[in-house]
């Protein structure tokens, strides 16, 4: 028998049929049925007593089994309209934990713009341990169709991108994904799943740093897998028990607290991230402004296809694309903190050449774009005026 007793009035079967903001609200909230708590409780345990050996309530130990962290799981699954979720002590855990599914020999095709961590986690662990990556402009799908041969086993996209906003249609890849029979597991962490859901849209795997905008507020460390697949599950279940990297309970509470008001968080990010796009554009001391959001992005028509908003991510240069005048500018923001991170209430400001993204060597990044003179941006929810206030004594 399980701890958790189901909510009569909304469980998490009929919250498949609820608008945006009701799921976010209710996802994996469940009363404790012990007391009748509308929080889920913070089960700080180690372990759980049995009445006899093998005789216990569904919970032996709790790098395998957390009450709080089941409740996150429920609500990850609930809000990306999937079957399964799985919660890992960080995003890189869950990109870890995919990668094991692997064995030396099989090959992964992934985007050559992508959060510089992960390309770290690829090129510095598991080339050495045999696993083969052609890294390719998946904006272009055609790209992905031919960099496939029978040895690939995975096929790992960003969308938005880190931190260049490229744009990949998610419908068109997993339809060649199919086909070919490999997983395509989809990093969702700059749209959140209030603004698009790669399940829907044919991705085996949804990943996310729920670091970012699933716990909204800079204070947790934490990834996310989600997926619809029974064995699929088992398998990465299975990994997350046997590695260990499981969050907290705190941190399982952290982001499910987060996860409540992801909706009201996301439509403020976006309403901002429209505001400082625009005004950024018009700036005569700015060069290029990076947003899906502009009619003349390229991949801006996939966008609206697949998003049901743009976000509260960008990245610009200066006209002056010299290093000097970028470190000038992140030296200058008030509201803005200087910080690597993104996707809290906050408003942060970073340089990706020697901050997100160092880890990729130089010719790689300015190979596909990411130049030492490039800021980004993550848009907070504070009042749009005083952020483009800030912006513009900045720039100078
Ligand atoms: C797009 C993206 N994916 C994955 C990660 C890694 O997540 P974490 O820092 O939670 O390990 C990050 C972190 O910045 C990210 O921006």
């Amino acid at each position: 028998m399980l701890i958790f007793v189901k909510n009569k009035n909304m469980h998490s079967d009929s919250l498949r049929n609820k608008k945006l903001a009701t799921r976010f609200i209710h996802a994996g909230a469940e009363p404790d049925p012990s007391t009748g708590a509308i929080m889920t409780p913070i089960f700080q345990t180690s372990t759980y007593v049995q009445s006899a050996p093998g005789q216990h309530k569904g919970y032996e130990y709790a790098r395998s089994q957390n009450p709080t962290r089941a409740a996150l799981e429920t609500a990850l699954a609930a809000i990306e309209n999937g079957k399964h979720g799985l919660a890992f002590g960080s995003g890189v855990a869950a990109t870890d934990a995919v990668m094991k599914l692997l064995v030396p020999g099989d090959e992964v095709i992934a985007a050559s713009d992508m959060y510089g961590g992960t390309y770290r986690l690829f090129t510095k662990i598991y080339e050495k341990m045999g696993i083969r990556f052609i890294y390719v402009d998946t904006t272009n799908a055609a790209n992905v169709s031919q960099a496939l041969t029978d040895k690939t086993k995975l096929i790992w996209l960003e969308t938005p991108t880190n931190p260049l906003m490229n744009i990949t249609d998610i419908e068109a890849v997993a339809a060649i994904s199919k086909k070919a029979g490999t997983i395509l597991c989809v990093d969702n962490t700059f749209a959140s799943p209030y603004l698009q859901n790669p399940l829907d849209l044919g991705a085996d795997i949804v990943m996310h740093s729920s670091t970012k905008y699933l716990g909204g507020h800079s204070d947790v460390i934490q990834g996310a897998l989600v997926m619809n697949d029974d064995a699929l599950r088992e398998q990465l279940y299975f990994i997350q028990k046997s590695c260990g990297a499981v969050p907290g309970p705190f941190d399982c509470f952290l982001v499910l607290r987060g996860i409540k008001t992801l909706h009201v968080r996301m439509k403020q990010h976006g309403e901002n991230g429209i505001a400082i796009a625009h005004f950024l554009r018009q700036h005569p001391k700015v060069g290029k402004v990076y947003w899906c959001g502009f009619e003349d992005h390229p991949n801006h028509a996939i966008a609206k296809k697949q998003m049901r908003g743009f976000g509260g991510m960008l990245s610009f240069t200066l006209k002056d694309e010299s290093v000097e005048a970028a470190m000038k500018l992140l030296s200058s923001t008030k509201v803005f903190s200087l910080a690597e991170s993104l996707g809290g209430v906050e408003s942060l400001i970073n340089h990706p050449a020697s901050m997100t993204h160092a880890s990729i060597p130089r010719e790689e990044r300015i190979k596909n774009g990411l130049t030492d003179g490039l800021i980004r941006l993550s848009i907070g929810i504070e009042d749009a005026e005083d952020l483009i206030e800030d912006l513009n004594q900045a720039i100078g």
